[in-house]
């Protein structure tokens, strides 16, 4: 264990750590020396019914390494109650690492309103009623970590998870936000998608894989993005098996056209190969870089 990566004095929210990642979340960031509050509600992977245990079973397996940890069993939906729960019992709130999450996964001709309205209540609505509940006291302190979990499914999308997909790419559209308005008062917001054999994805990744992407390859990455060692923010990173990478936009230059006398869909059409060529392609990492081309193309056209 790295001597400056330690946790002593800081309490960790983890949502859904009942099982899967967030398990291990919670596992190792106790086993680091954070006192964790482990949040989950105990239903079934399509976000039916309730139980105390999973949330119970990962307490005692953190108190019994000599850890700190207490149990809450609240929605994510409703995140302020377990935000409190963490203020009641720590006293205090330093990382929140946003996990907990549902599937419930159809075509989009199939997809109905409940699948569409569960699935962004828990990852979207959850999040972010947790962060913020959180949030005034990040502030507060002048220190906070917020790590968002995304996914594959949302950067590239996945057949059948429209819903899930929507809500995982819109969790990256918070982080980038966050970043920005958290950086004044040392709120580092990074987002994680991550790959793991869980119950989640039991049958969708083929055994022999399913058991070497254990899990706890995840949670060290997590770890780190929730220590004071940590720096950056706004980052996506794609993890498991053992490998960490970070994803960037990237954005081709583009083709111009003459913005006083306008253009029509046929020209488009010309410049298309020029619009998707993705050579000497710009990777703006905010609005004024993202602008930066459209901007030039008004100047280089103005008078
Ligand atoms: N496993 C993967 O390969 C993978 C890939 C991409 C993203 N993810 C994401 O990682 C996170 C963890 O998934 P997992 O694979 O460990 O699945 P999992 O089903 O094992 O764990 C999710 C946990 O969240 C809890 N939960 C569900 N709804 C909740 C709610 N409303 N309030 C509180 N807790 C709730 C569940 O009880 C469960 O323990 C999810 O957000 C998931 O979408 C997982």
């Amino acid at each position: 264990m790295s001597e400056t990566l330690h946790f002593n004095d800081k309490v960790v929210i983890v949502t859904g750590a009942g099982g899967g990642l967030g398990r291990a979340h919670a596992l190792l960031f106790a086993r680091h020396g954070a006192r964790v509050l482990v949040n989950d509600l105990g239903g079934s992977a399509h976000g039916g019914g309730a139980n105390t245990s999973a949330a119970d079973r990962v307490v005692a397996e953190i108190q019994a390494f000599g850890g700190q940890a207490v149990a809450n069993y609240d929605s994510v939906i409703e995140g302020a109650k377990i935000v409190q729960n963490a203020m009641d019992a720590f006293g205090r709130v330093d990382v929140v690492v946003n996990n907990a999450g549902i599937l419930r996964d159809k075509s989009f001709a199939k997809m109905e309103d409940t699948d569409w309205d569960l699935v962004y209540r828990v990852h979207v609505e959850g999040a972010y009623k947790v962060t913020h509940a959180a949030w005034p006291y990040l502030r507060r302190q002048n220190y906070g970590r917020v790590i968002f979990t995304s996914s594959t499914s949302g950067i590239y999308g996945n057949f059948g998870q429209s819903n899930y997909g929507m809500a995982k790419l819109g969790l990256y559209g918070l982080t980038r936000t966050l970043a920005l308005e958290g950086r004044k008062n040392n709120i580092l917001v990074n987002a994680i998608a991550p790959t793991g054999g869980t119950r989640m994805t039991e049958g969708l990744i083929p055994p022999g894989v399913f058991e070497r992407l254990k899990p706890e390859l995840v949670s060290p990455l997590v770890v780190y993005l929730g220590s004071h060692q940590c720096q950056d923010s706004g980052g996506l990173y794609e993890v498991g098996g053992g490998w960490i990478g970070k994803v960037r936009w990237e954005r081709s230059l583009g083709a111009g056209f003459d913005p006083r006398s306008g253009f029509s869909p046929a020209d488009v059409a010309e410049q298309w190969a020029t619009i998707n060529d993705f050579s000497d392609a710009a990777h703006p990492t905010d609005n004024v870089e993202a602008l930066k081309e459209m901007m030039a193309n008004l100047q280089k056209f103005a008078g």
